[in-house]
Parts: C-alpha cells; structure tokens; sequence
C-alpha cells in the first residue's frame, strides 16, 4: 500500500515545532491496547499514555460501547437551567472517589478549563463569606496548570509565560521549585528527605509580603508533571495544608495527571494523605477518549456559595461560570465506563505494581549513561534527566524523543527530561523494550 501523504498547509499543531515537522512527521492512524500504527504502517509504543490520558490502554471496548450507545440516546443536552442523567451518575462516581469532604463535582473539558474554574471558584467563594479582599493566588514555579490566563499565570513554566507578560493576571506569586538537582538527582519511588523546609519561604516571604490575610488560594500539582515528574519533599504537602489552613487560604491540587491511577492511588491527595479543598482533574477521567475536565470542591465551599446566596430569589444563579459542554452526556458517559472498568481491572493497583518495575528498569538501565545526570520514578511515571547541550536548550531531550519515535517508542521530552508515563496496562517485555530503546538513543545522542 502507498504511504498516504497529508496537506501540511492548514494544521497548526500545538506545542510543536512546526517548521520541521512536515519533513519528517509523526502521525497515527490507528491505535490498540500499548501500541499506534503510523500513516506509514509502523508499530509504536505509547510510553507517555498519550500525554498521560490513555491509563486503560488504546482502543477500549467498554468505553467506545458506551460512547456509541450514549450518542444513540442522548446525543447532547443543553448544560444550562438542565442538565442530563450521565452528568449526575458521572458526578456521583468521582465525588466518591474523592477524599474527605470534597464531594462536589464540577464539569468542564480540560485541564486547563479545570485550573481556571478552580480559580474562579476560590475567587467567589472568599467574596461569598465576606472576604473579597483574598484576590491573590499563589502557584509554584515550574507548576503546569493549562494555558487559559489563569493557569499560565499561576504555572510557572517560563517559555509558556514569556510571551504573554502583560496579559498574565496581576496578583500571583510563586513558591520555589520543589528539586535539589545536586541531593535529590536520583529518586527511586520514594519521596526525598530535605534536609532544608521549603515552604519557610512560604511562612516568611511571601505570605507577609502580600498579607495571609489576602491569599485566595495556593495551586499546585502533587508531583510537578509537565516541568518533569519531579517530586516533592517528604512532608511538603502536609505542611502546606498546615499552612493554608492556619491562615484561612484554599489548597488546590491539580491532579490532571495525578488523579486516576498515576500513583496507584485515586488521586494524589490520597497517595500523600492529604486532602486540599479542591482538586482538578481531566485526562485519564475519560481514558482521554473524549475531552472531559473538572474540579472537585469540598461541601465547605459549595455550602459557603449557598449560604451567601439564602436571601437572593429561587431563580438566582449563585456561580456565573459554566461551559456549553458542562457535563456532556457523552463524555460523562465516557467517564463512567472509563471508572468502571479501570474498577472491575484494579488498574490503579496495577499501575502501583508496574511503577514499581517501571522505577527499577529505568535506575538499573540508564544511569550512568553518557549525560544522564537525574532520575526521578514515582508511581507509573519516570523521568531521565539529561545534561543540555550548550547553547541548545531542550536539543538532547528532542533528539532522543526522535530517535525513540524512529524507533518504536513514544516518549515525551519536557526541558532536558525524557518522560516515561505509560498506560497501566503495560508489560514487563512492553517496559524492557522502552528501556532498551530509550537508552541505545541516549548512548546514540551523547
Ligand atoms: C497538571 C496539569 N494541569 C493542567 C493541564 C492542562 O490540561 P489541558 O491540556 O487538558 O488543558 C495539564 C496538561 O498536561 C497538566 O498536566
């Protein structure tokens, strides 16, 4: 069969370099369980779950069932002033596999919608009890929360911020990353004992810098995803909570990639034993079939939004904030059949299970390889720090991500990291042939 060719003309694609990618392009047809087939009939590993969606594998049948079946009954629903059947039964499944008292679930269609609504959320829930004055946010540099004004001004990944300066909102600080590249450069599935209190800075600089007493809320991502998979101090969550709780500011954790299996546990609040007053979440919720985002909130605050709201008249509307596709019956569709077989399959048990093997394959199988200068493993997800190659920012990372795709497997480059998140299907064999190819490109790119 001919290799099919594309028009390069009209797609803009996102985070990617498109100049050179019409020369040599990666593109899929087709994808089952672990693996893609390409335009031109190759095989290739899905290492990164399709950037951390795809937890139960390519192709499910359960899921696609339900989405076929859903589009026959209920094709689409108006999501204001109504709202349809799988938008509740949806609601109720992930409130339950939420921790604590975050019971109260609200839809929208992707992370990055997530970070923003929470924000919102946080915004007019300090109003709604009087305090109107808590307007500013704190985020953690390096922290990747979507690219809507409001997750890229509390994320902290400098190209993603660079351009867009003036546009970013004004009332936003940072805590500092959450990585000691000299102590903590090998991190094998546990979490690393600092011997320095991070969030000091926290308590001393910036919280008497803007006044506690005007934070909204502070977001962050359990283990920092996007800038790598680094991981935090042992205790560092708890302690944040500690700190959020003391001076009335809201926690927010971002479990986009965190939430639904990653660490082997539902969320991260619950692999860390902490539970913030919000969480957001999107991606795996749906196997990453269709878009579906959200943000969990705890009873505290939807109470707090009603109770301000006691004396307004029945038809009044206590959050103005929604989308048209709040709740879609066919992606909440998509996520029930995703929650019930990820269920019925114990996958987050087994992606624990695998990130155990995941950890091990990558310390034994690539350090000490020409410029790998961290490792980091943590749940299902790893990443292989390498030194750049000077003047070329971020050109050791794409090269070997190349060579990998050449290869037969998908892996993801972020900054001088290779990221390794496969689904939680995975193989030992699936492992050692990510390993194997990821380290000869390692060797090849030195
Ligand atoms: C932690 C986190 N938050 C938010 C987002 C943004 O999600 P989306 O691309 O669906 O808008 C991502 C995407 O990778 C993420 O990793």
């Amino acid at each position: 069969m001919p290799t099919p060719t594309f028009n390069m003309e009209h797609h803009w694609l996102p985070f990617t370099p498109n100049r050179s990618f019409g020369s040599d392009p990666r593109i899929f047809v087709a994808a089952d369980g672990m693996l893609f087939t390409t335009h031109d009939g190759r095989q290739v590993i899905d290492g990164i779950s399709s950037l951390w969606c795809v937890g139960a594998g390519h192709n499910r049948k359960p899921i696609n069932e339900a989405i076929k079946k859903q589009l026959d009954t209920l094709d689409y629903a108006t999501a204001f002033n109504a709202s349809n059947d799988q938008a509740f039964k949806a609601a109720e499944m992930i409130a339950a596999m939420a921790p604590g008292d975050l019971n109260k679930v609200l839809f929208c269609n992707s992370g990055s919608e997530a970070a923003d609504t929470a924000l919102k959320v946080a915004l007019a829930y300090h109003r709604a009890r009087g305090e109107g004055h808590r307007n500013v946010f704190i985020g953690r540099e390096r922290g990747y929360h979507g690219v809507g004004f409001g997750g890229m001004s509390v994320g902290g990944i400098p190209a993603n911020r660079k351009v867009f300066g003036a546009a970013l909102l004004p009332r936003v600080d940072h805590l500092r990353f959450i990585h000691d590249p000299v102590r903590h450069a090998y991190i094998h599935n546990d979490e690393p004992v600092w011997d320095e209190d991070l969030l000091l800075e926290l308590e001393q600089r910036i919280l008497p810098l803007h006044d506690a007493s005007n934070i909204a809320a502070v977001i962050v991502e359990p283990v920092a995803g996007s800038a790598g998979w680094y991981v935090p101090p042992k205790g560092y969550l708890k302690r944040l909570r500690e700190i959020c709780d003391r001076h009335g500011i809201l926690l927010i954790f971002d479990e986009v990639i965190t939430g639904f299996g990653r660490l082997g546990t539902g969320f991260g609040a619950d692999f860390y034993g902490v539970v913030p007053d919000m969480l957001t979440y999107a991606k795996c919720v749906t196997n990453g079939v269709i878009p579906l985002g959200g943000v969990v909130c705890s009873d505290r605050i939807y109470d707090g939004m009603m109770k301000a709201n006691e004396g307004a008249p029945e038809h009044a509307i206590e959050f103005f904030h929604g989308y048209t596709y709040s709740g879609h019956p066919v992606a909440c569709a998509a996520a029930i059949a995703t929650l019930e077989l990820m269920k019925a399959e114990n996958l987050f048990e087994r992606a624990g299970q695998m990130g155990k093997k995941l950890g091990d394959a990558m310390h034994t199988g690539l350090k000490g390889l020409p410029n790998v200068v961290g490792i980091r493993t943590l749940g299902l997800a790893g990443a292989v720090e390498l030194s750049p190659i000077p003047g070329a920012p971020g050109k050791r990372a794409y090269d070997i991500f190349m060579d990998c795709f050449h290869r037969g497997v998908l892996v993801r480059p972020a900054g001088e990291n290779i990221v390794l998140c496969p689904p939680y299907i995975v193989e030992q064999a699936q492992i050692d042939q990510m390993l194997n190819v990821l380290a000869d490109a390692i060797r090849r790119n030195a």
